[in-house]
């Protein structure tokens, strides 16, 4: 293998709800982190797995990740770019891709891995899974409470976005170790996702198809879409 995949797992978990630090919430009985690493595990192309973990959970993810797959743990950072940062600094000498994949993403098949490497390895120095926006898109802006309302004021529509133009982007996000890290030492506002800082450089960013088994799992509904997709992931 020719990839190093760094795998942000030291988020909150906030918009799940109470339960600890999401890479930890179970899914049919496991870690969502544990179904994560082993599908990442699983694609031939991975040489290394590096995993940002929840600062005070560094030793529980080593000895949890033990029996799944060789993995380095490192302690996350307080926002995602963050943690992407300090897992990049952890990558071994003389890998020449990077993929950033979120562990909250637990269901991603080996194929999109692969296929995500595959194009970097193609020559593409920045590559990220897309899918098609479903719903119609609007732009909105505060709007001025009406006489009759009570409550906060609603918001308007400002305007509506052409949707064929659109993608949802997923991960994992691969890289060119060199552009990834350059991206990374150059930044300044965290951004949601890495390819964001690459465009910021420059650097053009190619889409393949993603798969909707990459949801990123956020919300309660999505643990239960999740269980569900089990049985076919
Ligand atoms: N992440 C991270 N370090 C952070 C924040 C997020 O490593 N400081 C990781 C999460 O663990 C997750 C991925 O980035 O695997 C995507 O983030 P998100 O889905 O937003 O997860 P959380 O930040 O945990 O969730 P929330 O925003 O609801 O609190
Ligand atoms: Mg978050």
């Amino acid at each position: 293998g020719d990839v190093a995949v760094l795998v942000p797992a030291a988020g909150a978990g906030l918009r799940l709800g109470p339960g600890g630090p999401k890479a930890l919430r179970l899914l049919a009985g496991e870690p969502l982190l544990v179904h994560a690493i082993r599908r990442i595990a699983a694609a031939g192309s991975v040489r290394a797995i590096v995993v940002a973990a929840p600062a005070g959970e560094v030793e529980a993810v080593q000895e949890l990740l033990a029996p799944v797959a060789p993995v380095t743990v490192v302690a996350g950072g307080a926002e995602r770019q963050e943690s992407v940062s300090l897992a990049l600094a952890a990558v071994p000498a003389g890998v020449g891709i990077v993929l950033v994949h979120d562990a909250a993403r637990a269901l991603t098949p080996p194929q999109l891995i692969e296929s995500v490497a595959a194009a970097v390895r193609a020559g593409h120095p920045a590559v990220i899974p897309v899918l098609p926006v479903v719903d119609t898109i609007k732009e909105v802006g505060p709007g001025a409470a009406g006489p009759a309302d009570s409550g906060p004021p609603l918001e308007v529509v400002l305007g509506t976005v052409d949707r064929a133009v659109l993608r949802s982007v997923q991960t994992p996000q691969g890289f060119r170790y060199d552009v990834l890290a350059a991206a990374h030492a150059a930044a300044a506002d965290p951004l949601t996702d890495d390819a964001g800082l690459v465009e910021k450089a420059g650097v053009p960013v190619t889409c393949v198809p993603g798969s909707e088994l990459a949801m990123k799992i956020t919300r309660p509904l999505d643990l239960i879409l999740a269980e569900a997709l089990l049985h076919v992931s």
